[in-house]
């Protein structure tokens, strides 16, 4: 593709995701008269990386956001910007497969988000972007295999100010097919003058702009960013993305935050959110909504259900009969019917589902009597119990979580309350990227250690800082709980702490 550009060429180059021949040149984007007219813009147009998601066996969505000033705004001029990507079967770009221009628009902060269609299951492709002269960094990403292996890493909870995220350091070596992000991808806490490092800003985000900077400190996490530049990630979000503990337009305190102003707040949150995400054009918010419960499909060996619980579900209980009353929903009709068809119709010999939130029982009153945490599963007994009696007749049920900092994987059982109840699935709580900082394991274990008896589906609970890895196939799940000594400091060793099975046709989970 040298030589004279004809009226067609460039049509062809900028009609959005274009064929390319196999003898097709990469070294050439777009023909120089498009070049010379491309727009000025200051340095560093791609501080925040690239990224890529949702993986489909013919697709995946590819990522960047045009930030030169990403701390303060994000520093582009305010007009829609051309930018143009390519993607290729080789990090050199000498097998271009697809090319094409997308528009970074102000109105959501200068973020690209490109559906590619066309591709190949199963495959490794390498991606970048080019504006006013700059070129991103290069970018791998993975389509969807159709069978065979899958290999999935689950994280959950980076607290910038707690640490840095270097188990994504190890997670990037273990080249996972994807990422299943499931929830406080950002914190909005205020800065703290003690913290390891400080957030950005002045307090907590409320406006548009600042859920932007607050996006964009965490994505100039060196080994987020590489993570994101080298495998696809499939996320949700949990309430750190817009406020602590909120109930869907019911705020953490809403003597502080009128209705009104927490509906401000959300519009906000979610907008900034899809604009930093590798998702589909699905999710662009529509005001103080987004559509992020969706399913992904891995052929016949997994179909992965991600949950959204925070937008649908009633307001939290206060009372162990607040927890039990069959009225408190957490995931609304409409999900819920959607959840349980999909898991009823699957074709797939595993059924996955990422749930922010916790969804075995934590009794953390020691003998007699309960206690539970109000925000997870257990403050939505009758709900959750009702789904637990559904996945008696699922195919190999698995649930994914993060939110409660901590290791806990269990078994799934039909009835809490009753210790001899049928086993009907697995969970698995994947500790945190980053949020508690290095805890004490003596403190936690002589704090959690006394509950086990109170918890006897519980396989294994730890407090270290990392995240889970899965390598699913027909037969089984190998699950690897991988942590790291520290994120303390800027890079750590990582080790395995546990490995666990999950056998098809056995529910349940047992240790190795
Ligand atoms: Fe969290």
């Amino acid at each position: 593709m040298t030589g004279a550009v004809s009226p067609d060429r460039r049509r062809f180059l900028t009609a959005g995701a274009a064929v390319l021949g196999a003898a097709a040149s990469a070294q050439l984007w777009l023909p120089s008269t498009a070049r010379a007219a491309e727009v000025t813009l200051p340095d560093g147009v791609f501080s925040l990386g690239v990224a890529s998601g949702d993986p489909l066996p013919d697709g995946v969505v590819l990522w960047t956001r045009l930030a030169p000033d990403p701390l303060n705004g994000g520093g582009m001029p305010d007009g829609v910007v051309p930018v143009q990507w390519e993607l290729a079967e080789d990090e050199r770009f000498r097998k271009p497969v697809r090319r094409g221009t997308a528009q970074a628009r102000p109105e959501l902060g200068h973020s690209v988000h490109v559906d590619v269609r066309g591709l190949r299951p199963g495959r490794t492709y390498w991606y970048r972007f080019r504006t006013a002269g700059q070129i991103s960094r290069t970018g791998r990403t993975r389509t969807a295999p159709q069978g065979g292996r899958l290999r999935m890493a689950l994280a959950s909870c980076q607290n910038w100010q707690h640490g840095y995220f270097t188990p994504y350091a190890d997670m990037l070596a273990q080249d996972p097919d994807f990422v299943l992000f499931v929830g406080d991808y950002i914190y909005e806490s205020s800065p703290s003058a003690t913290a390891l490092r400080r957030h950005e800003g002045t307090g907590e985000p409320y406006s548009l702009v600042q859920y932007r900077n607050r996006h964009a400190q965490y994505r100039t996490d060196p080994d987020l960013a590489a993570m994101h530049a080298n495998a696809p990630f499939v996320v949700t979000f949990d309430d750190h993305e817009v406020d602590n503990d909120f109930a869907g337009d019911i705020p953490q305190d809403p003597g502080k935050q009128p209705h009104d102003a927490f509906v401000a707040r959300l519009t906000a949150a979610y907008q900034a959110y899809y604009e930093h995400m590798p998702v589909r054009a699905s999710a662009i918010p529509n005001g103080p909504h987004i559509q992020m419960y969706r399913r992904l499909e891995f052929g016949r060996l997994a179909r992965l259900s991600v949950l959204d619980t925070r937008q649908f579900r009633t307001d939290q209980a206060t009372t162990p009969e607040g927890a039990n009353d069959p009225a408190r929903t957490m995931l609304g009709a409409e999900q819920r019917q959607w959840l349980v068809d999909g898991l009823h119709d699957s074709p797939a010999r595993w059924n996955l589902v990422g749930s922010q939130i916790m969804m075995a029982e934590t009794d953390l009153q020691v003998g007699p009597g309960k206690l539970w945490f109000y925000d997870a599963w257990d403050g939505y007994q009758a709900e959750r119990n009702a789904l637990m009696d559904e996945l008696k007749h699922v195919r190999n049920p698995v649930v994914f979580t993060g939110d409660r900092h901590l290791t806990m994987i269990s078994d799934l059982k039909d009835d809490f309350a009753d210790p001899d109840s049928a086993v009907v699935g697995a969970e698995f709580v994947g500790t945190s990227i980053a949020a508690n900082g290095d805890q004490d394991q003596a403190a936690f274990h002589a704090e959690w250690d006394p509950r086990i008896p109170d918890n006897p589906h519980w396989k294994l609970i730890d407090a270290h800082r990392g995240y889970h890895l899965f390598d699913i196939d027909r037969d089984g799940i190998d699950a690897q709980v991988r942590i790291v000594d520290t994120v303390r400091q800027q890079t750590s060793t990582p080790s395995t702490l546990a490995r666990l099975r999950v056998e098809a046709g056995r529910p349940g989970v047992e240790l190795v």
